[in-house]
């Protein structure tokens, strides 16, 4: 079967204009593009990516509010997010669970907010090492899915991605081997089928993915993309880990 890839960056509070200036010279016009490329930056470098990037690269942004409009200082809107041609938006990202304390319950009204605006969420999930240690994996992964989703958001004709990103291996150099992530995906998969048995949503894999070891994760079976963080700092790295998605899927 044809499996199309969507290859991410996540750039967290990294980049600046220079920076952005500098990372747009590195991508040539005739870059192939049958797969997605996807560049999440700060809020405040939305436009000046969407300026610089080549038009086949869709832009993300890295939270949205779950409010609509109002008194909540220094949060942005799905709305405001949609005004300004954003396509998609990273939602329950490890580091917000974590440092901004998110919980499933806000997650799901951030993931409601943005396909109210016409936004693609893209739902990070992932446990931690004492979790993996103590085999919660996939009762953790199953709550942080069905806390989320239910039958009403995936039976509505809407787009997501999800990421599968184990948060030992985020910014560690540690990765999950290609059959471990493809472990978690498959089950991923197959508690959405319980939810809802027809959508097909794309699992990304996040944690340390890099030109080295992205064809091996890649060519798993349940691997349809990659959430790259510090890789994707690297235009070279990027842009060569997007290809070898190019090199899998068109042989
Ligand atoms: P690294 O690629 O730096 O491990 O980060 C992964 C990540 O958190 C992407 O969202």
């Amino acid at each position: 079967m044809d499996k199309k890839y969507f290859i991410a960056a996540n750039w967290k509070m990294n980049a600046d204009l220079s920076f952005i200036n500098e990372y747009f010279s590195a991508f040539k016009s005739e870059l192939e593009n049958s797969n997605d490329m996807i560049i999440c930056p700060p809020d405040i470098y939305l436009q000046s990516v969407m300026d610089k990037a080549p038009s086949f690269i869709s832009i993300g942004a890295q939270n949205i509010s779950q409010h609509e409009v109002g008194a909540f200082t220094g949060e942005c809107s799905g709305h405001m997010l949609a005004d300004h041609s954003i396509e998609y938006v990273i939602i329950g990202h490890s580091e917000r669970r974590e440092y901004h304390r998110e919980s499933n319950e806000e997650i799901k009204l951030k993931l409601l907010k943005a396909i109210e605006n016409n936004l693609i969420p893209i739902l990070c999930i992932g446990e931690s090492i004492e979790q993996r240690e103590s085999d919660q994996t996939f009762e953790v992964i199953g709550q942080q899915i069905r806390r989320v989703l239910d039958r009403d958001i995936l039976s509505a004709d809407t787009q997501f991605l999800i990421a599968y990103e184990p948060i030992w291996a985020i910014g560690t150099g540690l990765t999950a081997t290609p059959e471990m992530a493809n472990e978690v995906h498959a089950f991923i998969q197959s508690i959405l089928n319980e939810i809802h048995s027809s959508k097909i949503i794309p699992i990304l894999y996040g944690g340390s993915m890099k030109s080295s070891n992205a064809k091996e994760l890649l060519q798993m079976e349940h691997i349809h993309g990659g959430l790259i963080g510090g890789a994707s700092l690297d235009a070279s790295e990027f842009i060569k880990i997007y290809n070898i998605a190019e090199e899998i899927r068109n042989g």
